[in-house]
């Protein structure tokens, strides 16, 4: 479970947020991002179109990891794992989600905003974490509070995270991933620029090397 998540977080230094209005926008978008260099991306359950779409990137891009966001309970944890989704990631958690991804496959990168809810993965064996929402909640100095207490915990921060923002993040110990929907601009999409995406990726990764 750990083992998939560390992989997982390891792949790419950026995970993009998508979320697909429309469905046939999901393969190509989604390859227009590997083919900027993306490895990850999480495709949220925002819209109906989320579970197919996961299926068909899987389908169309088997090198990359694709997981599934926006997951609040455990019903949709099955169907996105049924979708083939390799990870699940929630904004929040609760006991029964946390309990429940310990017997799945899709392994769970849960999320956490505050010191008692690391408390609660922790105490579960969790060690790797999303933060959200990231900029609102206390940011760069939040995630540097938490490695006192949690100094083996790792953050993928995301919320409000930006192109020029993800460097500072990046330099933190205990952030390798950072996740945001700065990477598939509404207007692009809805253009089909997929030259742009593939832009922005590629443009995105050499801001932060
Ligand atoms: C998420 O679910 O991680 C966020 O919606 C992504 O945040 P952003 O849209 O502010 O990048």
């Amino acid at each position: 479970h750990r083992e998939r998540i560390r992989s997982v977080l390891g792949a790419s230094q950026i995970m993009p947020v998508i979320t697909i209005k429309h469905p046939d926008d999901a393969v190509p978008l989604c390859q227009a991002l590997f083919e900027g260099g993306i490895r990850v991306m999480e495709i949220t359950l925002r819209t109906e179109h989320g579970l197919r779409a996961i299926e068909s990137v899987r389908e169309a891009l088997p090198e990359a990891w694709v997981g599934a966001g926006t997951v609040t309970c455990i019903a949709q944890y099955r169907q996105a794992e049924a979708a083939g989704a390799q990870f699940i990631v929630t904004p929040g958690v609760t006991k029964a989600l946390l309990d429940f991804a310990l017997t799945s496959e899709a392994a769970l990168l849960p999320g956490v905003s505050t010191a008692s809810e690391l408390m609660l993965g922790y105490g579960l064996g969790y060690r790797e974490f999303k933060f959200f929402p990231a900029e609102v909640a206390g940011g760069v100095p939040a995630l540097k509070a938490f490695s006192g207490p949690f100094p083996d915990a790792a953050f993928c921060p995301t919320g409000g995270i930006r192109r020029d923002t993800a460097r500072g993040y990046l330099d933190l110990n205990n952030v390798q991933t950072v996740g945001g929907s700065w990477l598939t601009p509404d207007d692009a999409v809805a253009a089909k620029d997929w030259a742009k995406i593939t832009e922005i990726a590629l443009g995105s990764l050499r801001d932060i090397s």
